[in-house]
């Protein structure tokens, strides 16, 4: 008998059809099939919509608890056994969470939590904060070199400023950098929040700061100079960092106080941008603007932003540009020692940087016959373009990204003048690692 006409149905679903070809057929069993078979299909059907029910429930709350687990609360210390994870016991917040609201979410798919350290543990890290492990001071505090129990070598801040505001920073570098991980960004390993002391573990950056080789002086025991090729790099990746935090992430951060001392440089010299301390979450919309209380860096603060405080990422596209005149010109922002007109580096150099004819007498001496007139008009006119008083005309970080990457493909096996008595030590750069892609964070990957 064929099956499929047994009901006269013109297709029954294979297992139907199945079923009903296994099982003599004649007039009677016929109604027999039907009273039995249809009631069972009415009950297998209202149970299937069930169960979709069931699961696309449990998909929302799941899904509403990941956005949730974004607001990160920051844990107090604790000893860590390895199943407190889970336990909510043992992850009270401290008070410190009482006196600031967490950050707003950001919306990334993933985040890697960083880990919690016990103060007796980064004592111990830092052969107990001895002078001899620091590496820089800072407006946040002391950072040492440190070895972790595991031999990871790290960078630890201790926050010797108390008060609202130092906490507040802490919990902002701590939130977002839980949240935001790209390669262009220094990482966050953990922290620790033991009753009044508060520190950052970071990795470890062997060739310290930007700054402190653009104002070295090149000689045995300090900071070797960087040339031409190298400074182009360093430039690609601080910007490329800036367009992740400005572009890849929603909303937008703003980071507030993008300046030479918070690139800091690997020991390949690849850049990574640090200090969260002071960014702001920007607004979702189109240029849209936030208002707040002035703070950065004097000579980086972008005008519209010193002026009004009105905050927009086209202030951060202000502040690198401001960084890619001190490594074009090797001058700080301002130096109020300078003759009259050249104190304040955006005022001195601008005008020069659009003449073709003038720009070569900005340029580091120390950059002399190591490029071509035609790409130091290029790296000119971006400068240009971000430091100009009106934000609107400010290029966007990813336009800046674009324009840069020819430049520096350009530039193939650079080397940094070597210094061999300064404690970081690798002072080669090979180009085969520059990856030409834009910051290029898919939000779903957990780095760039
Ligand atoms: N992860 C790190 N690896 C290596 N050196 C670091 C690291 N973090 C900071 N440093 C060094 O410590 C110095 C002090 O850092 P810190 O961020 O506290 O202050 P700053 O950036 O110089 O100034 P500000 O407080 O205004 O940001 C840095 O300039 C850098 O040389
Ligand atoms: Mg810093």
């Amino acid at each position: 008998m064929d099956p499929a006409r047994v009901f006269g149905s013109p297709s029954p679903s294979p297992s139907l059809a199945l079923s009903l070809y296994a099982a003599p057929f004649d007039g009677a069993h016929r109604s027999h099939a039907i009273t039995v078979i249809l009631p069972t299909i009415c009950s297998l059907v209202a149970l299937g919509l069930l169960l979709l029910g069931f699961y696309r429930c449990r998909r929302r709350n799941a899904a509403r608890k990941i956005d949730e687990s974004f607001k990160i609360p920051i844990k107090s210390d604790r000893p860590r056994q390895s199943s407190d994870t889970n336990n909510p016991d043992l992850r009270k917040s401290s008070s410190a969470d009482h006196l600031n609201p967490p950050t707003p979410a950001i919306r990334v798919i993933t985040h890697k939590e960083a880990q919690v350290f016990t103060y007796r543990e980064l004592q111990f890290a830092t052969n107990n904060f001895t002078p001899a492990n620091v590496i820089g001071n800072g407006g946040f505090g002391s950072v040492y070199r440190s070895v972790l129990p595991d031999g990871r070598i790290v960078a630890i801040k201790q926050l010797d400023r108390g008060g609202k505001q130092g906490e507040h920073e802490f919990r902002v570098e701590v939130d977002l950098l839980s949240c935001l991980h790209s390669r262009y960004l220094l990482e966050l390993i953990g922290y620790c929040a033991d009753q009044d002391h508060r520190l950052l573990v970071y990795e470890y950056m062997s060739n310290g700061n930007l700054q402190e080789h653009l104002y070295s002086d090149g000689s045995q025991g300090n900071p070797p100079l960087l040339d031409w090729g190298t400074r182009l790099r360093i430039a690609l990746d601080a910007a490329k960092g800036l367009e992740y935090l400005h572009e890849r992430v929603t909303p937008p951060v703003i980071h507030r106080d993008f300046k030479a001392s918070n690139i800091l440089l690997d020991e390949r010299f690849k850049a990574k941008v640090s200090d969260f301390g002071l960014a702001k979450l920007g607004s979702d919309k189109l240029n849209g603007e936030i208002s707040t209380r002035v703070l950065g860096t004097t000579g980086y603060v972008a005008p519209e932003y010193a002026l009004t405080g009105h905050l927009t990422t086209k202030s951060d596209v202000y502040s690198f540009g401001v960084v890619l005149l001190e490594l074009l010109t090797g001058r700080v922002p301002v130096d109020m020692k300078r003759p009259p007109g050249q104190g304040v580096l955006v005022s001195w150099a601008l005008p020069y940087l659009t003449d073709r004819e003038r720009v070569s007498e900005v340029v580091d001496p120390f950059l002399e016959e190591q490029y071509s007139k035609k790409e130091l008009v290029q790296v000119a006119a971006i400068a240009a373009m971000c430091v100009q008083s009106e934000a609107d005309y400010r290029p966007l970080m990813t336009d800046v990204v674009q324009s840069l990457i020819p430049l520096v493909k350009q530039h193939t096996g650079a080397r940094v003048t070597s210094s061999p008595n300064f404690h970081h030590h690798v002072v080669t750069v090979k180009s085969s690692s520059i990856d030409s892609g834009s910051s290029g964070t898919s939000l779903n990957s957990p780095r760039a």
